[in-house]
């Protein structure tokens, strides 16, 4: 085994055809710097997809990994464990919520919210209250369930019947939520700020009248948080800056800091609905995923790497505003704290992609979102030299599109 030739072509003839991957195969991380087999280093502004929120090998997520792992790994939901508990009463301490689900990715979670906010519309109101309303470009994860509320029917299309009476709007439009939203809803889903659909932020007011709709007709609020949770906008939660509070949110991606785990948080009156055997997941909130995912929630929700999150948006928006003075290739930088997208203009409309193929060539792994949209999700802690040395390549993958 340990002599195989692992290379890029055994993708190929091994793994299932739905992923892409770059040619370079990565091999080591340490801080925000990867380097692949080759030794060729990265600087890393992609964070996996927004998840490795402390960069690769943080000193306290890989004690943890090794305590946790020289203790308990797997028990299973026959029995309940101490890491779970644990970081179950810290989020529930954190945020509104009283009551947490775990899980191990962003699609359960919601799997999880979607099939709650069903199951207490029936039990609370009638069998008829079954419509989810989502918006358009909304992204939820890949489950037939969850990508059938996510926005983009081009992902659910092509595999027969989908779950039904799930509807959705055009974000920030809130005149067609008022036109679609009834007495017949039970939940409106959203991100608090759409991530894989383009980094788009709510319009002032926008989710203070979401809210209110749903008050109104009896609605349950869902936030999807997988991707802007755990620190990434600066705050805790997107929703802490809101003024809004949801019923139910979702948290995954940054909440292992690169191990798997996800969770739904609610309010116990929501909770109530799912009774033993209602819903499950056999590696949901087992030992080890809870207790790394402790030490990221501890090392993350601290006033100074919150706040740093900030200073490091400031950092990026100087520099790419520099960069962007001398080259005239994007209408403008927009997201929040250290989820940003530098949306290109007219002139490179849908070349996202050849932006991410010349960084990666000079050393930099940045993400899109959408044809249109440079994103980039790096480690809360990147450093500013780290910051700096990524941009200086990045100026230069930008100089070889714009220069052809
Ligand atoms: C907002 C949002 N929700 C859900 C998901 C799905 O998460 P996962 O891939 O962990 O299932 C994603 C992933 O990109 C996401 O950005």
């Amino acid at each position: 085994m340990s002599d195989m030739a692992v290379t890029r072509e055994l993708f190929d003839q091994v793994m299932v055809p739905n992923y892409a991957p770059s040619k370079s195969i990565p091999v080591r991380g340490l801080g925000a710097r990867v380097w692949d087999q080759q030794d060729k280093e990265f600087i890393d502004f992609a964070g996996g997809i927004a998840v490795n929120c402390l960069g690769h090998c943080h000193p306290a997520l890989v004690n943890a990994l090794k305590e946790q792992g020289e203790k308990l790994w797997h028990l299973s939901n026959v029995w309940t464990n101490e890491p779970a508990l644990r970081l179950g009463k810290k989020l529930v301490d954190a945020t509104f919520a009283e009551r947490v689900y775990f899980c191990n990715s962003g699609a359960e979670a919601n799997e999880a919210a979607l099939k709650l906010a069903r199951r207490y519309a029936i039990e609370h109101f009638n069998a008829e209250k079954t419509q989810i309303i989502a918006f358009k470009q909304g992204f939820h994860g890949r489950t037939f369930f969850t990508v059938t509320v996510g926005g983009q029917a081009a992902y659910s299309d092509g595999f027969g019947p989908k779950p039904a009476d799930v509807d959705h709007v055009p974000y920030n439009d809130l005149e067609a939520l008022k036109a679609m939203i009834s007495d017949r809803t039970c939940a409106v889903v959203m991100e608090p700020l759409q991530g894989e659909g383009g980094i788009i932020s709510p319009e002032p007011g926008f989710v203070k009248a979401v809210r209110e709709l749903c008050d109104q007709h009896n609605a349950l609020l869902v936030f999807d948080e997988v991707q802007t949770g755990v620190g990434r906008t600066g705050a805790l939660y997107a929703y802490m800056e809101t003024g809004v509070t949801p019923d139910i949110l979702t948290s995954a991606k940054a909440l292992g800091g690169g191990f798997p785990i996800g969770a739904m948080l609610t309010r116990a009156d929501i909770a109530a609905s799912l009774k033993p055997g209602t819903h499950g997941s056999t590696y949901g909130g087992n030992p080890l995923a809870c207790a790394v995912a402790e030490a990221a929630f501890d090392t993350v929700n601290t006033p100074d790497v919150l706040a740093g999150v900030k200073e490091r948006e400031g950092w990026y928006r100087e520099e790419l505003e520099k960069i962007n003075a001398k080259y005239g290739c994007f209408s403008e930088v927009r997201g929040k704290g250290l989820l940003l997208g530098c949306v290109l203009n007219e002139q490179f409309a849908g070349r996202a992609k050849d932006f991410l193929q010349a960084s990666s060539e000079e050393g930099l792994m940045v993400l899109v979102a959408g044809a249109n949209v440079v994103r980039f999700a790096p480690s809360l802690v990147i450093t500013r030299e780290e910051v700096l040395e990524g941009l200086a390549r990045f100026e230069r993958a930008v100089a070889r599109v714009v220069n052809g």
